[in-house]
């Protein structure tokens, strides 16, 4: 599946995920700025935060519960669509997911 992560200032990357990886795995992969991971994808850094495009929100499901909280330390303040990207797991049904970056990790 594809996911497209959107630049603050607007640009735009498309990349490809691995089936059952998640979008931070396809961030770093495709070589997308703006993803950290420090944590490398143990939900315990939040420096994967990505802002889920509205169209998406459903799709993509709720925050599981040691992400919910580590979305409290997030750099860029906690929106209502906000979510770790290594937690977000990628299947066919999120082919062509957009993921705003924030300004910081
Ligand atoms: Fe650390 Fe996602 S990579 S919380």
């Amino acid at each position: 599946p594809k996911i497209v992560f959107v630049r603050p200032e607007g640009e735009a990357r498309e990349v490809e995920a691995a089936e059952g990886s998640s979008a931070m795995r396809a961030a770093l992969t495709g070589g997308v700025e703006g993803i950290t991971a420090d944590c490398g994808g143990e939900a315990s850094c939040a420096t994967c935060h990505v802002f889920v495009d509205e169209q998406w929100l459903v799709q993509v499901g709720e925050p599981g519960l040691d992400e919910d909280d580590m979305l409290e330390f997030t750099a860029c303040t906690r929106q209502p669509n906000s979510r770790l990207s290594c937690q977000i797991r990628m299947r066919d049904e999120l082919d062509g997911l957009v993921l705003n970056l924030p300004e910081s990790q």
